[in-house]
């Protein structure tokens, strides 16, 4: 078997410690608490193994990286090693001193996440009192360092009928990229997903919106739209295929294909603080399971598009079918495909249930 490239880029999750309680995060359902986390030094050594290993860009993610007090170390270590690096962040932790040390330790880029573009509602979103007010004082800090930002915002039927103004929003704060994403339901997202799924109107609405921000804002904001799963006919290529493109680093130092993957039962994932990173990505089971096409079963087998969705989202199969190797469930093909659409139109059809928010040691 030829050795797979190497990844582009590696998620650092330095934490699953967050202020924010949002009801569609991605993090798995048991969080880490910050007595397990890896220390400083880990962290850099796996800095230098990712470069090593010829990755070229490292997100530096959570929960929220901002409550890590080496976060600053960190960024100076991946400028070092000539990474590029984006912080991914909720950004109510920030201050403009804060702001000013990461682009002096040379951090490349900032994703700044937004509920929605009203006070009240996204602060009910994000489950935390005065959050929009202080994440757009962050977006103006960030632009005066004179750092690249993108907004984004993940999309569901609590704030769609705003996308107009969250897209006029990201504009007004200088973001170069906006990202419109519809929720994705695995992980904590599946928990709430009768309280975000949108109707098929909403969907066909929003899309309508996209496409003329994108012609009225072409030059200005580059926007880049995911269409939730259960509307589609065709799965989105996650990840760019299973272990091909991108690995996840755990704040334990599993290593992970995507930042779901945990939610799927049976795979052992290999850990950078008892095995090299180099090793893990060539030949750690758990990654090679579903990597390119031998794994796949019909329909994807003979599809030809096996090597353009890499047979969809294995967390998403596993979710809707208890068994992570059946066709992703958002393609037409899949037995599966019907029931996963009907549960769209009859949990949108019905009023929404108040939302179950993510704190660390809640259950699901
Ligand atoms: Fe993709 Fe498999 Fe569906 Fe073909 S059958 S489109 S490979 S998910
Ligand atoms: Fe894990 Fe899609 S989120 S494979």
């Amino acid at each position: 078997m030829t050795a797979p490239a190497p990844p582009l880029a590696m998620l650092a999750e330095l934490t699953h410690r967050c202020p924010l309680q949002c009801p569609y995060c991605s993090n798995p359902r048991e969080l880490e608490r910050a007595s397990n986390e890896m220390d400083t030094a880990k962290w850099l050594d796996i800095l230098e193994q990712a470069t090593d290993l010829g990755i070229l860009q490292v997100h530096f993610s959570g929960g929220e990286p901002t409550v890590r007090k080496d976060l600053v170390v960190l960024v100076e270590k991946a400028a070092q090693l000539g990474l590029y690096s984006n912080l991914i962040t909720a950004g109510v932790l920030l201050d403009q001193a804060a702001v000013r040390r990461l682009f002096d330790a040379g951090l490349d880029h900032v994703q700044l996440s937004f509920q929605d573009s009203e006070a009240g509602s996204a602060d009910l979103i994000g489950g935390f009192k005065d959050g929009h007010r202080r994440k757009l004082e962050v977006a103006r800090w960030i632009r005066a360092a004179d750092l690249p930002l993108t907004i984004n915002a993940p999309l569901h039927r609590r704030n769609l009928s705003h996308l107009d103004a969250i897209i006029e929003m990201a504009v007004e704060l200088g973001a170069e990229r906006f990202e419109a994403a519809h929720v994705q339901y695995y992980g904590w997202a599946l928990r709430n997903r009768g309280a975000l799924m949108p109707t098929r109107a909403q969907l066909e609405a929003a899309t309508v919106t996209v496409e003329a921000a994108r012609a009225r804002l072409k030059g200005v904001l580059v926007i880049d739209y995911v269409v939730p799963d259960y509307y589609a006919r065709r799965p989105k290529a996650c990840m760019g295929g299973w272990a091909r493109q991108f690995l996840n680093v755990t704040p334990v130092g599993k290593v992970l294909p995507c930042h779901a993957a945990e939610s799927i039962t049976g795979l052992d994932f290999d850990r950078v603080t008892e095995r090299p990173l180099a090793d893990i990505w060539q030949d750690s089971e758990a990654l090679r399971r579903f990597r390119g096409t031998d794994w796949m079963p019909e329909p994807c087998r003979s599809c030809d598009r096996r090597e353009i969705d890499w047979g969809g989202c294995r967390c998403q199969a596993f979710a809707l079918t208890g068994d992570a190797a059946a066709t992703d469930p958002a393609c037409e093909k899949s037995p599966e495909h019907l029931a996963m659409f009907s549960l769209a139109e009859s949990e949108s059809a019905q009023p929404p249930p108040p939302f179950v928010y993510r704190r660390i040691g809640a259950k699901a």
